[in-house]
């Protein structure tokens, strides 16, 4: 089944889809995206996603590019299109399309739309997950409004680079103060030798990740205490587990930090049974 993407209305083969080199979002990183997950053809908390979506279109004045239920329809329909029964459905809105000046276009300016929706292979994940990941330690490098999901990633992308070329998964960002924030595409979690899961408050410093309240949710429900409170890279070093989620991992075990074993240097029961119950706590759409 060769790919689609949906770009500005259009349905188009994804090898040849393509946005106008004015774009908002080519030229300024002038736009925000979402990443749900898809499991068995069906979107994986879809609302949540919509509504942060909502946030950071207004948090930066761009407009909503259709209502809810037509892009619910748009993320359907890209998944169908393509097939994809696990995986992951991207869309990006940006302020459109203008002549590059900086202060924003003329009113109605329509905002641009892409949709595209990408293969998983469970399998491997699950492979990942039994084995665990590495995790190296950065220092934060972005700007304070991370809690907007903006397509503008470049301190993301060179964090993730970094940690790919030190044998890691992920590149946690540690604060001026000493605290982690959160990962490059991730939430930061740690537990603790007395078993309390902890993750920084989502006030400042992070995404406010779905799967991140999702992961909450299962944990308060299967009785473990969740702490949000910021905790150090020295504190993780010593941490029973450690993890880190997102839509495009679930819950991801991490086996090591800047080169020191966390816990027994495998995967730790909790981060296990979080990620093996999540599915029950997540809405499917
Ligand atoms: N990343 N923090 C950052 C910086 C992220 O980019 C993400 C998601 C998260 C987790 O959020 P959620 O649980 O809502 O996926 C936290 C997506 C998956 C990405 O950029 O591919």
């Amino acid at each position: 089944m060769s790919r689609i993407a949906y770009v500005n209305g259009r349905y188009l083969p994804h090898r040849s889809a393509s946005v106008h080199v004015e774009d908002r979002g080519y030229q300024f990183s002038d736009g925000v995206y979402e990443v749900c997950e898809v499991r068995g053809g069906r979107l994986v908390d879809a609302r949540r996603h919509l509504d942060r979506l909502d946030r950071s279109l207004s948090e930066l004045r761009i407009a909503a590019p259709m209502g809810r239920a037509a892009l619910t329809q748009v993320l359907k329909e890209v998944v169908a299109r393509n097939g994809v029964k696990d995986g992951i459905v991207y869309l990006q809105v940006t302020r459109g399309v203008a002549r590059r000046d900086h202060a924003f276009p003329a009113p109605g300016t329509a905002p641009s739309l892409v949709v595209t929706a990408r293969r998983a292979d469970p399998a491997a994940q699950e492979r990942l997950a039994e084995a665990g990941v590495r995790v190296i330690c950065v220092p934060e490098n972005r700007w304070p409004r991370v809690d907007i999901k903006t397509v503008g990633l470049l301190p993301n992308v060179l964090a993730k680079q970094q940690a790919k070329e030190a044998g890691a998964r992920e590149a946690w960002f540690v604060d001026a103060a000493g605290y982690v924030t959160e990962g490059s595409s991730t939430n930061a979690w740690i537990v603790t030798t007395d078993g309390r899961i902890v993750t920084r408050p989502a006030e400042s410093g992070i995404l406010k990740g779905i799967t991140r309240a999702v992961v909450m949710e299962a944990a308060r429900a299967l009785g473990l205490v969740v702490e949000e409170r910021a905790f150090t890279p020295q504190e993780a070093y010593g941490a029973r587990e450690a993890f880190i989620t997102a839509a495009s991992t679930v819950v991801m075990p991490v086996v090591e930090i800047d080169g020191r074993a966390v816990g027994n240097a495998h995967p730790g029961a909790v981060a296990l049974e979080l990620r093996q119950r999540f599915h029950a706590f997540a809405e499917v759409t």
